[in-house]
């Protein structure tokens, strides 16, 4: 059986979707997969991002994680992507990555990929299901493959009981165990569909 190659890609201003990401790509791994941990390009301009400690702080951490590309994404068999809320849909930065992604949709690349999607916002009921609901949209012009947790495991209770797709709310530094085991649920279940169309 071929080893699943999986691409976790994540946009985090404050940290949020880089600790659910990271949580992902390590359930991923432990599930057989290979993974790669990458999040997309910051377009704010400089000046903002250094005018907010809390952002500023979050970009150096991370600074030596990979940038996503239209080729990796063209090397994964599945994509786990992670993006907070921005007024019940996706961050601007994650959409700017989606819309480099033209050519390779032109050219069937992203048909037959298997997805997921999570998120977080400031507030319980901040828009998490519509922010979810936005990216799947954007799988369903692929041709995508879209694996939801649906409720098929406790953990999605437990956390919250989102079938769309784990959705935390944001600050939570380290996430809650809850959140983790139902993000986990979520990768593996995703890393177990990628398998049987891999074969
Ligand atoms: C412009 C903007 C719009 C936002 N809109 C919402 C919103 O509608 N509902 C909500 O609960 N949180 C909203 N938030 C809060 C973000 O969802 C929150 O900062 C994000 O989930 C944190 O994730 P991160 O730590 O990975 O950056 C907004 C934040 C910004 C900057």
């Amino acid at each position: 059986m071929s080893q699943p190659k999986v691409a976790v890609i994540y946009y985090s201003s404050y940290g949020t979707n880089h600790q659910m990401a990271e949580t992902a790509a390590e359930a991923a791994r432990n599930a057989g997969a290979e993974v790669r941990l990458l999040k997309v390009r910051e377009t704010a301009p400089k000046e903002v991002v250094e005018a907010q400690e809390a952002w500023r702080e979050h970009a150096q951490k991370t600074e030596d994680i990979p940038v996503a590309s239209p080729d990796d994404m063209e090397w994964a068999d599945a994509y786990i992507f992670s993006t907070g809320t921005r007024y019940g849909g996706a961050t601007s930065q994650m959409r700017a990555f989606i819309d480099t992604l033209g050519p390779l949709w032109m050219e069937g690349k992203l048909a037959d990929k298997v997805v997921t999607a999570m998120t977080s916002a400031q507030n319980p009921h901040g828009g998490q299901e519509s922010t979810i609901l936005t990216l799947y949209y954007t799988f369903m012009h692929w041709g995508a493959i879209i694996v939801t947790p649906g409720y098929t495991d406790d953990a999605v209770f437990a956390s919250g009981g989102n079938p769309y797709g784990a959705s935390v709310t944001a600050g939570g530094d380290p996430l809650g165990d809850e959140d983790k085991a139902n993000i986990s649920h979520q990768a593996r279940r995703l890393v177990e569909t990628t398998k049987k169309f891999i074969g």
